[in-house]
């Protein structure tokens, strides 16, 4: 099954598709503005196996929850009632992370070095979780405001298509904002800003961006035009979801991998020259 994408034209966000087997390096997107797609990075058969699990029960908290990955691998019948589950993520986890290095390799080969060896200052350890729940209503249109600058890649682990929608990417929010002669103070141009749940969303560069251009909180619907893109199961999208706006709607079972690259130590210097 192929992933379905509808455009709109008034977006400038790419979307590139990958075979998964092209020896394609990746590394000059990782900071970009588009979104790569790699159809069938699962197996129909991989993703059936991972069907044989609820993703709700009320008298469960458990099913429902985001989990670490290699919480499940070690514990499948948390979620799973098919003994190869356990398996199959297993495998999957491998391959993300063999991915993430095999196809950012010019990338790679100075900062994910440093990375590994520790020498990049703040680096967090990857994270690797699944989220087994049903999206019951669209989130918000948003940039994500992470302090660091993350390698981010999904994978729709359900047999549906999971639906996703994407607006205005961040250096177009902000020349909207500009146009619109809306000029933040310093502590609005702080893009690292971490918020109170109260007001996610909506503090810092990416927030003012969020609830300027983006998404109407009170009306509860999107300010702008949008792609729609219907994952195919078992497809992976890699995206800078700090600059890539992005809004869940509809969707069961999900895995997400996501590498905190300090944002400092990113600079162009460390990117391929084209
Ligand atoms: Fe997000």
């Amino acid at each position: 099954m192929n992933t379905k994408i509808t455009l709109s034209e008034e977006i400038s966000t790419k979307i590139i598709m990958v075979d998964k087997d092209a020896n394609d390096d990746l590394s000059r997107h990782y900071l970009d503005f588009d979104i790569v797609v790699v159809d069938n990075f699962m197996s129909h058969e991989e993703i059936m196996i991972l069907q044989d699990s609820q993703i709700s029960n009320s008298k469960n908290s458990d099913i429902g929850k985001e989990h670490k990955m290699a919480e499940i691998i070690d514990n499948p019948s948390k979620l799973f009632r098919n003994k190869l589950a356990g398996g199959v993520l297993r495998d999957l986890k491998h391959r993300l992370s063999q991915f993430s290095l095999d196809k950012y390799e010019s990338f790679s080969e100075n900062i994910v070095l440093q990375y590994f060896n520790g020498e990049l200052l703040s680096s967090e350890p990857d994270r690797a979780n699944i989220s087994f729940r049903p999206v019951i209503k669209h989130e918000d249109m948003h940039l994500d405001r992470y302090l660091l600058e993350p390698l981010r890649m999904f994978v729709n682990l359900d047999d549906q298509p999971r639906v996703w929608r994407t607006s205005y990417n961040q250096l177009e929010g902000m020349a909207l904002m500009a146009k619109q002669r809306y000029f933040g103070t310093p502590k609005d141009l702080d893009i690292a800003k971490q918020t109170s749940k109260r007001g996610k969303y909506k503090d810092g560069l990416n927030g003012k961006i969020n609830s300027q251009v983006l998404y109407d909180y009170q009306k509860k619907k999107n300010k702008s035009p949008y792609h729609e893109l219907e994952f195919a199961p078992g497809a992976m999208w890699i995206m800078n979801s700090k600059r890539v706006s992005h809004q869940v709607v509809k969707g069961n079972r999900l895995a997400t991998f996501s590498r905190f690259y300090p944002i400092l130590q990113v600079t162009q210097e460390y990117l391929p020259q084209a």
